[in-house]
């Protein structure tokens, strides 16, 4: 697939150009935690500043309506030179985006305040457009939403892919076509989002190894305990692949219950014991397969990291850091694992997509990216 580049843009200079960005990222007290979304939103910007484009950055944080983007901009007008624009339904907006010169960045506010974002309502695709010469979508991480700022917009404008996202899904192909051997790492919870990514890596990869919350659906349907946890809404009971010898889980698990924190084999869990991370052993077992593999795909963490199950995820991070395959990871959790060792610079590729990385590798594009291609 072939996308295109604002980068084939010639004269920039003093065009009214809307980038749409990835900078939902996640907050503590009010203060960015991983700016690793926002780092990726900075080659494009600096690009178009420095050609000279007045620049309009619309975003989302969060699924609230009342959520602020303002702690985003501050962190990131620490690295670029940008000013607030509020929000884009304000007529003060319209007064700031009249009064932009070439090269200012004016950052606007949650556009998930308005409903219509989400519901895609071309009144307010309409009103994003008004005034605007080029259309520019940098945020991989929403590519799998038809939203009025994704979607709606981009189909009223001239509408190009930012850099950002050209390396996203260039990255993102090669592995579709992985070098043997090769291994797909999936964590995180909700088979039913991801029964049919499993068995597309099932053909396309030499192993998928399940892991997190996932592991515990394909425990169950194979006859074992597993006690209270989380399991998915959908049952893999006639799923074609539950035997199958290319799927790897978890060997060893650990639990938590009336006999507290303990370790103990997979087909070994009690009725009250729930499942928070895999065991040292599982994390033995991958050794040989990440030593193999020539191409390694990694999305989602295999322990509840929220409850501070961190210690398998961290284990597998640093085994993929020590290989020689081109690896790929994604996902929330999953990158911040990696950000907090300081592994960044040891992998491949790292993905600012979460869900839309699955859904990109699931159908290879998404209806947002199809408006963009050559
Ligand atoms: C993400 O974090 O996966 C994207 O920003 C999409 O967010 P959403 O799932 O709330 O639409």
């Amino acid at each position: 697939m072939e996308l295109k580049s604002i980068a084939e843009v010639s004269d920039l200079r003093g065009k009214v150009v809307l980038v749409r960005a990835s900078c939902n990222v996640p907050l503590v007290d009010g203060k960015v935690r991983n700016s690793f979304r926002l780092r990726r939103a900075l080659p494009t910007l600096k690009y178009l500043k420095e050609a000279g484009a007045k620049v309009i950055v619309i975003s989302h944080i969060g699924r609230e309506v009342d959520e602020t983007l303002l702690p985003v901009f501050e962190e990131l007008a620490t690295a670029i030179d940008m000013k607030w624009g509020g929000k884009v339904t304000d007529p003060l907006f319209t007064e700031k985006k009249a009064a932009l010169n070439d090269g200012d960045i004016l950052f606007c506010e949650n556009l998930r305040q308005d409903v219509r974002e989400e519901e895609n309502d071309d009144s307010l695709g309409a009103l994003l457009a008004e005034g605007v010469d080029l259309y520019v979508n940098d945020a991989f991480a929403e590519a799998h939403r038809e939203h009025a700022s994704t979607y709606g917009v981009a189909k009223l404008l001239l509408a190009y892919a930012g850099l950002t996202l050209i390396e996203e899904v260039t990255e993102l192909q090669k592995v579709m076509q992985p070098n043997h051997p090769s291994l797909f790492l999936l964590g995180g919870a909700k088979f039913e989002t991801k029964m049919p990514l499993v068995e597309k890596y099932l053909a396309l990869y030499d192993h998928v190894f399940v892991g997190g919350a996932l592991a515990n659906d394909v425990l169950k349907a194979r006859g074992f305990e597993v006690g209270t946890s989380l399991v998915s809404e959908v049952s893999l009971n006639d799923a074609p692949f539950l035997w199958s010898e290319k799927m790897l889980v978890p060997v060893d698990v650990i639990v938590e219950g009336p006999r507290g924190v303990v370790t103990k084999p997979a087909d070994q869990v009690l009725p009250d014991e729930k499942i928070f991370d895999m065991g040292p052993e599982t994390v033995e077992l991958l050794t040989r397969y990440i030593a193999e593999a020539k191409t390694i795909l990694w999305n989602g963490p295999f322990g509840n990291y929220e409850a501070g199950f961190e210690e398998s995820t961290e284990a597998v991070a640093k085994l993929i850091a020590d290989s020689d395959a081109f690896s790929v990871l994604g996902g929330g959790d999953t990158v911040a694992a990696v950000e907090k060792l300081g592994l960044n610079e040891k992998f491949g590729f790292i993905s600012i997509g979460g869900g839309s990385m699955l859904t990109f590798m699931e159908h290879g594009s998404t209806p947002v990216l199809d408006l963009l291609k050559k």
